[in-house]
Formats: structure tokens, C-alpha cells, sequence
């Protein structure tokens, strides 16, 4: 039990609950019985919700996803073996994979309905702006399994999305450029049939590298879930109207857009571009430390880890499978990166504030040695995230739950009386 004593009145009893894992929570919500709010801008100490799916100290640079280390996860498993994890909270036996993998093949096909929204969109458009539009467009495809109480329904919508989401996200790719959309194949697996529908030309065929499609698999594997960041609260918050699976799932891309999160490797290799050569490092980490100058180092940094980002060295070894595959010695983009790392990490702003390369810092130069264009960038990150927001989605819509509404410290006019256009 903790309690708050306010203006010397009687102690309010706040219960504690206990964590199976990391920090206690003390429950406020008796609080507005009494007549208070909690302030927290940002969220920085507040618990929304229970959880069972994914554990993160940030202090130690520990991410666990139901028990189980990403590095493990990384090295052992795949991303498919993953989102069953995610969605069931144990790990497939041998049988319940090939029937869960059938399952997401199965689901790997889009309506052609479903195709004539990529064409009402400019060849310019951002890919994002497509994703936003035609996830929350397939509510429409799908009347008859949109009860979210039916369990059925709510794993029926889970195993459509995730087979969903590469395609549509190699549609968008195809679409800029012109080229007719093509459907996944049988004999490829999840990553190597994204690489194919992005890749394959027109009119020919398109080798799928396997070194490359296992490292896209893991990049899908290290960004599936991060327990309440921003994007996967908003698919939290709009699930909690009762909306369907597929607006609350394009609400979360929404939110997945924005630099300070899901954009925030394209970012990256602006940066690296903006800052040009090595000898101008410097002149940026002065810049960073700044605080009348809105610069950031992107990729540094995360709201919870105070550590090195576990995500971030499995991406940083995978950067070097990659480019190793692909021939690219002395990559000048990835050295100056390493550079600049080593710069920031000793510098005494950085040490102090605990910043620390996140999972962006390396993934945007693996995509580019691939050559995934920068705007594609968080369309990646929005596919391989599709699990974790659509298993919170199920953890919550599962259980009773309640709107999700937040109150706000008012500071605005008090009580006045309307004034008379005229007299303004
Ligand atoms: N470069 C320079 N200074 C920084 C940076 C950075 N990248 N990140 C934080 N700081 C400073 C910040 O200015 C502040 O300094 P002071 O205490 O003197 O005011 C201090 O560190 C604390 O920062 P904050 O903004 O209060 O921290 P936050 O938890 O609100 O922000 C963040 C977290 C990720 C938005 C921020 O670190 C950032 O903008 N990083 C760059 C963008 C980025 O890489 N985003 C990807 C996040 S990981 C992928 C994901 O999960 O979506």
C-alpha cells in the first residue's frame, strides 16, 4: 500500500501491485474520487495497462518477449515463430509452426478491389500515406469477421494482417515506380517473398539472396514489439472505443510515422548525408549538445533504455553480414556512423544523459545496401510491428477493459461571459 498525504488532509491509501518483473505500480485511480489528477506529460511514469507480452529494463538493455531475450529470439528463432509467440505467449511446437506459417499463407493473398486503392493514389505519394489509407480500407473487405468479442474473428484478423502487410507494403513500392503488382509465392518464405514482390521486375525473374532474406527477417524480428511505445498505445487507445482491428492497426501506422519514432532511420541517413565527411562530426555532436539548437543525433537516444539498445548490436552485426554479402568494402556510410558512435559515446553529454545508439542507428544502412529507398524505410518498420500491435490488441480486447480517456491539468480561461462580436 503507499500513501499520499496533500495540504496536510487525511493520507489517501493507494494500493501497490506487483510486477511479476520489474518495477511495482502504485494505482492512482482512486485519486479522482478525491478530486485529483495525476500530471505525467509523455507518460514517463505511468503504466496504462497490464501486460504478459513484452518485458523491457531499460537501466540493463534488457528486452525480453514473453520471457524469451531478443538476442536468443534473434539468433534462434525467426520472425514468424515470433508473432506466434507474441499472439499465444508460448513458442510453437514443430506441428503448431507448419500450421501456423500454412495459416499466414493462406492469408497472403489481396483483393483485387483491394488494388484499385494503390492506383487512386499519385506516384509520389509516401508510401505511408498509402499504408495509413489502405490498412484502415480493409475493414471494408471484411464484414463477416469483424466481431471483435469472437475470439475467432480477433485470430482470423491477426493471421490476415501479418500476411497482409508485405504485400501491401510492396505494392506501395510498386506503385511509385509503375510496376504491376505481383502475388507472393509459394516456394518463399515471409522475408524472401517481400524481397521478391519488391524486387522482381516487370517481366523477369528476381533471385532471392538467402543471406539477405534472413537478414530482413530479423530486422522484421527486432522491430515486432516494444511493449507501449507510442504507436502500439495509440492501437491500444483506439482499440479501447471498440473500433475495428484494422482503423486501430492504421491509427498505430499513423503514429509509427513520425520521425521521433518509426522515422527515425531515414532520418538517420539524412543526418549522415547532412553531416557529409568525418571531419565535420564535430562541428554536429557541438550542434546536438546545443540546447537553443533543435539538432539530434538521430538513432541516439530511446525514452527507456539508458543502455546500449540490445536491438541496436544484433542490427550493427547484421549491417556487417549484409554488407559483407553485398561486397561493400569501406562503406563510407557506415564508417562515419561507427565514427560518430564513438565520438558521442565517450562524449561527456552523451555519457551523462545516457544516450546510447537505438535499433535506427544501423537498420537505415542496411536498407540502403539492400536498396530499400529511404521512404520505404518505416513501411518496413510498420510490417515487422504488425504483430506486437495486433497481440496488444488481442491481450486487451480479451479481457474487459475501459475507454481509454485521459484528463488534463486545465490552463486555460476560467468561467467569462460571451462578448458580442461587435464589441470585441
Ligand atoms: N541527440 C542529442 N540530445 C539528445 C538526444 C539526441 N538524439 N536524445 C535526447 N537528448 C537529450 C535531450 O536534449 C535532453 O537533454 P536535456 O536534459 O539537457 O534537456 C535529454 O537528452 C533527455 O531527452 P528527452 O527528449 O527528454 O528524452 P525522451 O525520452 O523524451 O526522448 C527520444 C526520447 C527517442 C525521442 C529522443 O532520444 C530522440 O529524439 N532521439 C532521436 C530520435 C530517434 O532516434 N528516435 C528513435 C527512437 S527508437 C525507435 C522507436 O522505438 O521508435
Amino acid at each position: 500500500m503507499a500513501s499520499l498525504t496533500v495540504d496536510s488532509k487525511d493520507p489517501i491509501e493507494l494500493p501497490v501491485h506487483a510486477a511479476s518483473v520489474g518495477p511495482d505500480v502504485i494505482d492512482v485511480s482512486e485519486l479522482t474520487n478525491q478530486g485529483y489528477f495525476t500530471y505525467d506529460p509523455g507518460f514517463v511514469s505511468t503504466a496504462s495497462c497490464n501486460s504478459n507480452i513484452t518485458y523491457i529494463d531499460g537501466d540493463e538493455g534488457i528486452l525480453l518477449h514473453c520471457g524469451y531475450p531478443i538476442e536468443q529470439l534473434a539468433e534462434r528463432s525467426d520472425f514468424l515463430e515470433l508473432c506466434y509467440l507474441l499472439l499465444n505467449g508460448e513458442l510453437p511446437s514443430a506441428t503448431e509452426k507448419d500450421d501456423f506459417v500454412g495459416e499466414i499463407r493462406r492469408h497472403s493473398k489481396v483483393d483485387d478491389q483491394l488494388r484499385n486503392f494503390f492506383t487512386g493514389f499519385r506516384r509520389d505519394a509516401h508510401p505511408m500515406a498509402m499504408m495509413c489509407g489502405v490498412v484502415g480500407a480493409l475493414a471494408a473487405f471484411y464484414h463477416n469477421s469483424l466481431d471483435i468479442t469472437d475470439a475467432s474473428h480477433r485470430r482470423d484478423t491477426a493471421h490476415r494482417l501479418i500476411a497482409k502487410m508485405p504485400i501491401l507494403a510492396a505494392m506501395s513500392r510498386r506503385h511509385a515506380l509503375g510496376l504491376p503488382f505481383i502475388d507472393p509465392r509459394d516456394d518463399l518464405g515471409y522475408a524472401g517473398n517481400f524481397l521478391h514482390m519488391m524486387f522482381a521486375p516487370a517481366d523477369g525473374d528476381y533471385e532471392v539472396n538467402p543471406v539477405l532474406a534472413r537478414a530482413f527477417d530479423r530486422i522484421f524480428l527486432l522491430h515486432a514489439d516494444h511493449e507501449q511505445n507510442a504507436s502500439t498505445s495509440t492501437v491500444r487507445l483506439a482499440g479501447s472505443t471498440g473500433a475495428n482491428p484494422y482503423a486501430c492497426i492504421a491509427a498505430g501506422i499513423a503514429a509509427l510515422w513520425g520521425p521521433a519514432h518509426g522515422g527515425a532511420n531515414e532520418a538517420v541517413l539524412n543526418m549522415l548525408a547532412e553531416i557529409g565527411t568525418p571531419e565535420n562530426i564535430g562541428k554536429f555532436v557541438k550542434r546536438a549538445k546545443d540546447p537553443d539548437d533543435p539538432f539530434r543525433i538521430m538513432g541516439f537516444g530511446h525514452r527507456v533504455y539508458k543502455n546500449y539498445d540490445p536491438r541496436a548490436r544484433v542490427m550493427q552485426q547484421t549491417c556487417r553480414e549484409v554488407l559483407d554479402e553485398l561486397g561493400v568494402e569501406n562503406d563510407p556510410t557506415l564508417q562515419m556512423a561507427q565514427q560518430l558512435e564513438r565520438i558521442a559515446l565517450e562524449d561527456e553529454y552523451f555519457v551523462d544523459r545516457r544516450l546510447y545508439p537505438n535499433v535506427d542507428f544501423y537498420s537505415g544502412i542496411i536498407l540502403r545496401a539492400i536498396g530499400i529507398p529511404e521512404d520505404m524505410f518505416t513501411v518496413i518498420f510498420t510490417t515487422g510491428r504488425t504483430p506486437g500491435w495486433i497481440a496488444h490488441w488481442c491481450e486487451m480486447v480479451a479481457v474487459p477493459y475501459k475507454i481509454g480517456r485521459p484528463r488534463q491539468l486545465y490552463t486555460g480561461a476560467s468561467r467569462r461571459d460571451f462578448v458580442p462580436i461587435e464589441k470585441r
